[in-house]
């Protein structure tokens, strides 16, 4: 990872109509190659942050500057899977590749790369309905990438899976941050999930929300689940539970 920003947001505010102010002034900016989670209590403003950042909503003011000018190409990925249910596994990954109008040659090679990447050789054809939840994320996070995005904006991508395949997945999209040029950006609820993953833990409050702490964690990489016992994890997990705290209770 190189220090030089991927993106700069500046002086960012939103305004849902006309008076629900629910940003206000955030300038923070995204290192290239890096890992930032987004943690703040339900309701603060996170989705939101990451619709902005995705190019679906404007801000009311400021700005979202990208380091060499345009808009990255992005890959996005929410809490549910998503998936079409009467596609397959394949067909869901080659979808954001028939919507850019990719020609057919090379398009069955990236698929199968993709789907080789989430672990999901064997299961190409089955349907949606045939997997189980986590492999089910799997299929969704391939559709995010396949089209091999700058920026992979992830809200809350585990939380509808159980505490196990969960912190399977995050070691597996460990695994594939390290392997891809991408710049990722996570919501989540698991203050363990931000620190274990992420070079850095914003952490959004108040009302307007603003980002109220940055917190670098410094734990070595590649890092493992044998990490959260150790006490170094244990005092960043607590300065992140008590700036939620401060939050919370400062409202
Ligand atoms: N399209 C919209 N129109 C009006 N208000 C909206 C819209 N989208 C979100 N809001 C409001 O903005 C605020 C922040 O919502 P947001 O979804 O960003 O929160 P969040 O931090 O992602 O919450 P959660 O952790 O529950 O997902 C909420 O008060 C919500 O009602
Ligand atoms: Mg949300």
């Amino acid at each position: 990872m190189n220090q030089e920003p991927f993106l700069t947001v500046q002086n960012v505010s939103h305004v849902f109509g006309e008076q629900q102010k629910v940003l206000t002034n955030l300038s923070f900016a995204l290192p290239n190659g890096g890992f930032t989670a987004l943690v703040g209590p339900s309701g603060v403003g996170k989705s939101t942050l990451v619709r902005l950042l995705a190019g679906l909503l404007r801000p009311s003011s400021g700005q979202i500057q990208y380091a060499n000018g345009q808009p990255p190409s992005i890959g996005l990925m929410f809490q549910k899977d998503n998936l079409m249910p009467w596609r397959t596994a394949y067909e869901n990954v080659r979808l954001p590749l028939e919507v850019q109008g990719v020609a057919n040659e090379g398009v069955d090679t990236v698929v199968n790369k993709m789907l080789n990447l989430v672990g999901l050789n064997g299961f190409a054809q089955s349907y949606p309905a045939q997997l189980s939840g986590g492999m089910a994320q799997r299929v969704a996070l391939a559709r995010a990438l396949v089209h091999r995005p700058l920026l992979l904006l992830l809200d809350e991508p585990f939380g509808a899976l159980d505490a196990l395949t969960r912190e399977r997945m995050g070691q597996e999209l460990l695994r594939i941050w390290a392997a891809l040029p991408v710049t990722v950006f996570m919501v989540t609820h698991s203050i363990q999930e931000a620190v274990l993953l992420a070079d850095e833990v914003m952490v959004m409050g108040g009302q307007p929300a603003k980002i109220a702490a940055r917190i670098q964690i410094a734990l070595p990489r590649p890092r493992s689940m044998e990490m959260v016992g150790s006490e170094q994890f244990q005092q960043y997990s607590r300065a992140v539970r008590q700036a939620i705290e401060e939050e919370v209770i400062g409202n």
